[in-house]
């Protein structure tokens, strides 16, 4: 296929705007996918996308179409829209050269729009902006146009006014794909050099690497070798994404596929690597930024005998998202278990869901925190972990004040896109969050851009939904990392009847650790069964107490026989029991501090 009739394009979004529909209608028009089926979110092959209506992985499709005499070839890569996956965006956009911004009619530039804009821009592609919804009763593709041309600086004039949903002018759609970006800039002639874009795991194939050919050409039976390990491997099959995979005997430059070559696991493929044959090493290509974790939570299998299967779904699922990060844990109540990093709260509700999904399994998640940093000022604790500055996923081992000279926590940068009429109660949400304002902007007459820095645990839980409920779901937010900053931070204990309970341990600034205090033992005190004497819920800092409650004893000894143990787990502020049992009271007093300790958060 010559290089100048190849485009490689992707469709950026804010979540719901309709990307996956575009992708639906593209692929119709192009004749991928029959017409007459039912097509809808083809490229969303995941259970858990589906039943949410998200996109999660990106997903690669080449198309051809004829244009003006000439046939062409365009692969469109789906990316995901919500800000936890922004680290799949831009890596697709790495092995582009435009894409399509598309932008709901009704309404128009929301947050992850601002974000997915800039990744596009940063990386220079061409931005084709597609206003879609314009089937809508409220749709305003004018007001929205104006939007464009005032935060993005592109006139109004360049968007293309759509309905994705019933295929309105779509077909104007891939004439500006050919027309605007344009070809890649490519050498066959020249040894190969091969992006690993994605990869996924296969358990009869082993690792699927989708690449993208910058030069050269690679065919079935080619030793190649990655660049980043120098591991050697052989080619057993190419092809492109039809959106399904379709073998060819090869790959050229320019173009967009896939490729096995026995790698075992995708630490073997990583993203962002570079591939090329076996003794004509080449410049590897600029790799992108590692997947950062933001967010880190202990799993632990329900009951200790599933921790086996519970291994090997956890190794499974990770064989397929390397952005999640494992290191091993143990906790007394829990027994043995793992601490995993996400990149979001939602990354890690849905690995959660593909894991009871997709593995059967059933696991305890305990609170989720944020990974803060201390240095260090105790000789001892340097020589322990051989460094000054440690990062600290799990606050049991936050290390005291006396043993540290500051502590930091991750700062982001958030963007709010809201009508005027909520930006007072939102202002005071983001003051009572420790935020710090940055920018405002007005993006039309009633639509207001706040940009605010924010300490990550201070949104990582339940941020979004307070935004959501006090602008009527109207606001929208995105964040990207800020660093860290200085932050006065303490450790808070909770105690039940004077035992420190490990798995309630957290991490709070120092201003709030009255109030989070307060709130959890108030929680506990709700969640906790009432027993035949009483039970002392305290919250402390060091050995001050800041916070008691009391669970008062059942008067008469009519439920002496039994004793109830319940396991909590909480995501978003709701605590769920998730594995109640009745024992035979022997030693009722052992059995309820047993008990305690299997209460893992109740949400603060
Ligand atoms: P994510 O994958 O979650 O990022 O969403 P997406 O941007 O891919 O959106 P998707 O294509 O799943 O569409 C979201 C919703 O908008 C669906 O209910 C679609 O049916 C609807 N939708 C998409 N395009 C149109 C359109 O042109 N008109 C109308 N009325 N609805 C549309």
């Amino acid at each position: 296929f010559p290089v100048e009739n190849i485009r490689n394009f992707s469709i950026i979004a804010h979540v719901d705007h309709g990307k996956s529909t575009l992708a639906d209608r593209l692929l119709e028009l192009t004749g991928t996918i029959d017409k007459t089926k039912n097509n809808k979110q083809v490229l969303d092959k995941l259970q858990v996308e589906r039943e949410r209506g998200i996109t999660v992985k990106a997903q690669t499709a080449s198309l051809f179409h004829n244009y003006e005499g000439k046939q062409y070839l365009l692969n469109l890569i789906d990316t995901p829209g919500h800000v936890d996956f922004s680290y799949e965006v831009s890596r697709s956009l790495a092995a582009c050269q435009g894409v399509l911004l598309v932008v709901d009619a009704n309404e128009g530039i929301q947050a992850q729009t601002v974000a997915n804009f800039f990744l596009a821009f940063e990386a220079q592609l061409s931005v084709i902006p597609v206003i879609n919804k314009i089937d809508l009763k409220n749709a305003d593709p004018e007001r929205v146009e104006n939007q464009i041309e005032k935060v993005f600086d592109i006139p109004s004039d360049e968007c293309i006014k759509i309905s994705a949903k019933l295929g309105t002018n779509v077909e104007s759609v891939l004439q500006a794909v050919i027309e605007r970006i344009p070809p890649p800039k490519v050498h066959r002639k020249n040894p190969l050099r091969a992006l690993v874009f994605d990869s996924t795991f296969d358990h009869y194939r082993g690792v699927v690497a989708n690449v993208a050919l910058f030069d050269g050409v690679v065919s079935k039976g080619d030793k190649i070798v990655s660049a980043h390990t120098q591991k050697t491997y052989e080619v057993n099959e190419v092809g492109v994404l039809n959106p399904n995979e379709q073998p060819t005997h090869k790959l050229y430059a320019g173009q967009v596929g896939y490729l096995i070559a026995g790698m075992k696991d995708v630490t073997e493929a990583q993203i962002g690597d570079t591939l090329h044959l076996h003794k004509q090493p080449v410049e590897p290509l600029p790799g992108f930024k590692s997947a950062k974790p933001m967010v880190f939570a202990g799993i632990y299998p329900v009951d200790q005998s599933e921790y086996n299967n519970l291994k090997s779904a956890i190794e499974k699922l990770t064989l397929n998202d390397s952005s999640v990060t494992i290191h091993r844990d143990s906790s007394l109540a829990l027994g043995a278990g793992w601490r995993l990093g996400f990149l979001g709260l939602l990354h890690m509700e849905v690995f959660n869901q593909r894991l009871e999904q997709e593995y059967n399994a059933s696991v305890i998640l305990t609170t989720p925190t944020v990974p803060y940093k201390a240095v260090l000022s105790s000789s001892k604790l340097i020589k322990e972990y051989r460094e000054k500055e440690i990062t600290i996923i799990n606050p049991a081992q936050f290390p005291d004040k006396s043993k540290v000279t500051e502590y930091l926590e991750p700062v982001v940068l958030g963007t709010i896109i809201t009508p005027d009429e909520y930006t007072g109660k939102i202002m005071m949400l983001c003051q009572a969050r420790r935020a710090v304002q940055k920018n405002m902007m007005f993006i039309d007459q009633n639509r207001v851009m706040l940009k605010y820095l924010f300490p990550l645990n201070e949104i990582v839980v339940d941020f979004y939904d307070s935004l959501k409920s006090l602008s009527s779901g109207y606001a929208s937010f995105d964040y990207e990392d800020a660093g860290y900053q200085t932050a006065e931070l303490v450790k808070m204990d909770i105690l039940l009847n004077g035992n420190t309970v490990e798995e309630l341990v957290t991490v709070v600034h120092k201003d709030k650790a009255h109030s989070i205090g307060k709130a959890m033992c108030e929680r506990l005190k709700d969640c906790l069964p009432r027993q035949l004497f009483e039970i002392a819920i305290q919250a402390s800092i060091g050995s001050k107490i800041i916070a008691r409650e009391t669970v008062k004893a059942y008067r008469k000894n009519v439920l002496a026989k039994c004793v109830s143990l319940g396991i909590f787990t909480s995501i978003q502020n709701k605590a769920f029991i998730i594995l109640e049992k009745t024992v035979k009271s022997g030693s009722a007093r052992k059995i309820i501090e047993m008990s305690a300790l299997r209460i893992i958060w109740c949400g603060c």
